[in-house]
């Protein structure tokens, strides 16, 4: 039997609640006016999508895509694969993804792509945790929460074998050199 890694406090609640109010306050600059579709990515922003929609307080509608790069375990598989697509067109439609945390950046690349290819008539991304370190594909995060190190975090959301998704603070797990 492998043992469960401990997860260690990175960022606390009040850290990362700070944090998100900062972002809902430069998007309330922003697309007060807009009428935004926000596309959430699933499984890892359900948490933070949820306390930043609840700070916005202008007309917005709300999409959830899903997206599969990682198999057990931490390290990437490198093969993005869209699980869950839209639901609906966005095409003329200003676009803001909401996503946990951008590592490598296939990921989002992948997405923001596959989104372009909508035609909306803006498209931007908003992520609560950039891991720059392991950078493969440039990619520009429009609204940046916190620069993390480059330990496997979990909490608030994100997973680590989908485990781990319920912490209310932002963890490392211990021994994590990823
Ligand atoms: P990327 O394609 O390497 O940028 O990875 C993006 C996705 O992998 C994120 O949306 C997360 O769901 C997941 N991910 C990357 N790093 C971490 C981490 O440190 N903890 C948990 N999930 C991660
Ligand atoms: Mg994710």
């Amino acid at each position: 039997m492998s043992v469960q890694p401990e997860p260690l406090v990175l960022v606390p609640r009040q850290e990362v609640a700070a944090t998100v109010q900062r972002l809902a306050a430069e998007i309330k600059r922003d697309y007060h006016d807009k009428a935004p579709v926000l596309v959430g990515v699933l499984k890892g922003s359900f948490i933070f999508m949820a306390d930043l929609i609840r700070m916005l307080d202008f007309r917005l509608t709300v999409e959830f895509v899903s997206l599969s790069s990682y198999g057990k375990g931490t390290e990437s598989s490198g093969r993005v694969k869209l699980v869950r697509c839209l639901a609906s067109p966005v095409r003329g439609q200003d676009v803001l993804v909401i996503e946990d945390i951008v590592d490598t950046g296939l990921t989002i690349a992948f997405l923001l792509d596959y989104l372009r290819k909508k035609k909306p008539a803006s498209l931007k991304l908003c992520a609560l945790l950039d891991k720059p370190a392991r950078r493969k594909v440039p990619v520009t995060i429009d609204y940046l929460g916190l620069t993390v190190p480059d330990k496997f975090v979990v909490g608030y959301g994100l997973d680590w074998d989908e485990k781990f998704r319920h912490l209310p603070d932002v963890c490392v797990l211990e021994g994590s050199e990823d």
